[in-house]
């Protein structure tokens, strides 16, 4: 395709600053059913466009080039290097640009102590955007107009769930739902494939039982509207099979044990929040 054709037209619907994991899977999801929105990117590592053509996007050869020619800004860089970001970019964006951070763990009142006359957006994605299937939460400052949100919320629907959250505490809870929750869950799926193979079935056909029994589950609770524990007691013949592995998950305190973890990494996102917070004060 030919990007400057399609690019003729000067100004990007999005900026993405940092081409790395999760602005690839955002994009990544947005063209699974938008092949027309203007995506433009800038990273310090050139290596990252090897597959714009592929993302349909076109590349910024400078942080200003991509903040001019763009009407919205997601910055999607480590937070580490997240301040060094908002100080570059504080002369150069301007009131009417909308600016989205993705970074883990930045309060938009931290972003605000630098970018102070600006539109601020944090969302809080994940990986799983890149299939369409993502969780995004999000929160805005009062620079924000209802028709900036329903933008935002436009494009972010585009890759799946949004919601909008009231407290922007609850960034901690999501990161340790929807942020960690596809690893804790890749664990299980992890331990039922080596179940399969284990049990003689080769690879291939092992991620085939165990993915479409998963699929199956899920989607069964989804649209019969039974809840989980109505659904155990109704697949646990008395003196049956899944009766007896349902016991032996339950005296492992199984479901304590995945409370365990979402509460940890809960609090794990609170920490970061702080040590971040501390580091843009400084
Ligand atoms: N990954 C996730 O699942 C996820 C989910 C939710 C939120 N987030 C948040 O999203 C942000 C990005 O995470 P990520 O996993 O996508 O990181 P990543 O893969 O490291 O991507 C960041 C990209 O930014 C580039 N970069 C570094 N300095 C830059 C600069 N000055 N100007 C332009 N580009 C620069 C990096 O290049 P180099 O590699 O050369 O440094 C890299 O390509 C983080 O703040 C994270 O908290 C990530």
């Amino acid at each position: 395709m030919d990007l400057d054709r399609v690019y003729n037209i000067q100004m990007s619907d999005i900026g993405f600053i940092g081409l790395g994991n999760i602005s690839k899977a955002i994009i990544k999801g947005i063209r699974l059913n938008d092949k027309l929105l203007k995506i433009s990117s800038y990273d310090i590592d050139k290596k990252k466009f090897l597959d714009a053509n592929v993302l349909h996007i076109k590349k910024s050869t400078s942080l200003e080039e991509l903040v001019k020619t763009s009407k919205v800004i997601f910055c999607c860089v480590k937070p580490d290097i997240f301040p060094e970001i908002l100080f570059l970019l504080k002369p150069i964006l301007s009131s009417k640009q909308l600016f989205v951070s993705t970074a883990a763990g930045v309060k938009i009142k931290s972003i605000q102590s630098i970018l102070k006359k600006n539109k601020i957006i944090r969302i809080m994605p994940n990986l799983p955007s890149a299939v369409g299937l993502g969780v995004t939460a999000l929160k805005h400052n009062s620079k924000c107009t209802a028709k900036d949100i329903k933008n935002v919320v436009k494009i972010l629907n585009k890759i799946g769930t949004t919601i909008i959250l009231k407290d922007e505490k609850k960034f901690d809870s999501i990161t340790a739902i929807s942020g960690s929750g596809p690893a804790f869950f890749a664990l299980y799926y992890d331990a039922m494939l080596k179940f399969c193979t284990n049990s003689g079935f080769s690879k291939k056909t092992s991620e085939n039982i165990a993915s479409q029994t998963i699929k199956g589950a899920l989607e069964f609770l989804n649209i019969s509207k039974i809840m989980p524990d109505n659904f155990i007691q109704m697949v646990s013949s008395k003196g049956g099979t899944t009766e007896e592995g349902i016991k032996s998950l339950i005296k492992l305190g199984f479901k304590k044990t995945v409370n365990i973890a979402h509460k940890k990494a809960e609090r794990k996102s609170k920490l970061i929040s702080h040590k971040v917070s501390s580091i843009i004060k400084k």
